[in-house]
């Protein structure tokens, strides 16, 4: 029972195990955290200790780091992770390091839990000869943790009914609204429907249309909490560029990037904010985005690309529009959901702007779904006609 697991592990101690695990001491659950980098768990005590000061700051916690510190032991190797009810993984994007991994975990005695924190892979690859394949399941996390309000809690082909009664208990545990996805694909719906976006966003960077600075202003300047450039620093270029090639891999050519954009970025070591520089300076903290520049870009772009992708997870029987909202709402922590803003925006404008991309640069990112194209047909433009996404 996930009511009585008081000692849980966090696995990765980078952007997302580091926040993930001092979340948990937070809600006083001890933690063991182990990564294979000693660097990484290094920096683990200062890391921490600036994001207890950011959320002190926002008034979100009265705790400081000395209140948490005991409640969070670092373990130097896999062996000394034991004695845990929990382990969520949160090492690379990589599904050979993640199945070594689980393969290892799979010795651990029946009654532990498992969750992958994957942002792009399916819990059924990672989870695929493994003998426990019934004790793991998705467990995934917005990013920055610490703030995002819900976890997609994802059943692979083999998680069992207790696994994830135990995976949205804990996530409860920690002030999250488990939101439970029955059916395993990549990206599940946060990262599908913000890639769908997203992935605009880098071309027009790309192709020298806006500057990261403009494009997150006009963003931002619709109610986002940040744009898609910040966000693509605060994820890290290295993960962005990891998920779209996982993404290609699994839907195609309409997750394609920019050519060489990202790739740059982690050679030059401009990962974002974890190495100082990403397409913002964050060596003094998150970038101050001028707001005189909001309209530099057009945000139908985007929200047209959201919403692309919004209809390919409901024709994929991923998630209704409600379900997509109340992720990208809590998640994203956007004050609308992408389909009752797509809704209020018009359908029918929102196709207008992807079938003139399309024509305009013939790439797949560009293609409307056909389900798009199918509403807009019918007359289901949005909130104006009475019928989009949602029935008004
Ligand atoms: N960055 C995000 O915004 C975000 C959001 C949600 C989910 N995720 C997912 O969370 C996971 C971690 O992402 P991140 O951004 O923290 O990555 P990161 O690169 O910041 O950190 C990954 C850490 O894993 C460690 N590691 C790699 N292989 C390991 C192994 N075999 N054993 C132990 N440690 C190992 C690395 O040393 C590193 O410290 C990924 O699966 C990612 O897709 C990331």
């Amino acid at each position: 029972m996930a009511s009585e697991i008081k000692r849980v592990a966090v696995i990765g101690a980078g952007t997302m195990g580091s926040d993930l695990s001092l979340l948990f001491a937070l809600y006083d659950f001890d933690v063991i955290v182990y990564d294979k980098s000693k660097t990484a768990l290094n920096n683990l005590d200062e890391k921490q200790k600036n994001t207890i000061e950011e959320l002190r700051q926002m008034d979100l916690t009265k705790k400081s780091f000395e209140d948490v510190q005991d409640k969070i032991t670092i373990a130097d190797k896999l062996e000394n992770v034991k004695d845990v009810g929990f382990i969520l993984e949160a090492v690379a994007e990589d599904l050979d390091v993640k199945r070594k991994l689980f393969a290892e975990l799979d010795k651990l005695p029946r009654e532990v839990v498992f969750a992958t924190n994957t942002s792009s892979l399916r819990v059924t690859d990672i989870a695929k000869g493994l003998k426990g394949g019934d004790r793991i399941g998705g467990m995934h996390f917005s990013n920055p943790p610490i703030l995002s309000l819900m976890v997609e809690v994802v059943k692979g082909e083999k998680t069992s009914e207790e696994t994830l009664q135990v995976i949205s208990d804990v996530a409860e545990r920690i002030g999250r609204k488990p939101v439970v996805l029955r059916k395993d694909v990549n990206g599940f719906v946060n990262n599908r429907i913000l890639m769908g976006a997203g992935n605009e966003t880098l071309w027009a960077i790309y192709r020298g249309e806006v500057t990261p600075e403009e494009l997150d202003a006009s963003l931002r300047a619709i109610g986002f909490p940040m744009g898609f450039a910040e966000a693509n620093d605060i994820i890290g270029a290295d993960i962005v560029l990891a998920v779209s090639k996982h993404f290609v891999e699994a839907y195609g050519k309409r997750f394609q990037p920019p050519p060489g954009l990202l790739e740059s970025m982690v050679k030059e070591g401009r990962l974002g904010k974890k190495s100082g520089k990403g397409f913002f300076d964050w060596s003094k903290g998150s970038p101050e985005i001028d707001m005189s520049l909001a309209g530099k870009y057009d945000v139908n772009r985007a929200i047209a690309g959201a919403a692309n992708e919004a209809f390919w997870v409901i024709d994929d029987e991923v998630a209704d529009p409600k379900t997509i909202d109340e992720i990208i709402k809590l998640g994203f922590r956007s004050p609308v959901g992408i389909c009752e803003l797509a809704d209020a925006m018009g359908l029918d404008n929102l196709l207008n702007t992807l079938k003139r991309l399309y024509q305009e640069y013939e790439i797949e990112v560009y293609k409307p779904c056909p389900l798009f194209e199918e509403y807009v047909k019918k007359g289901w433009t949005g909130k104006a006609t009475g019928r989009g996404f949602y029935k008004y």
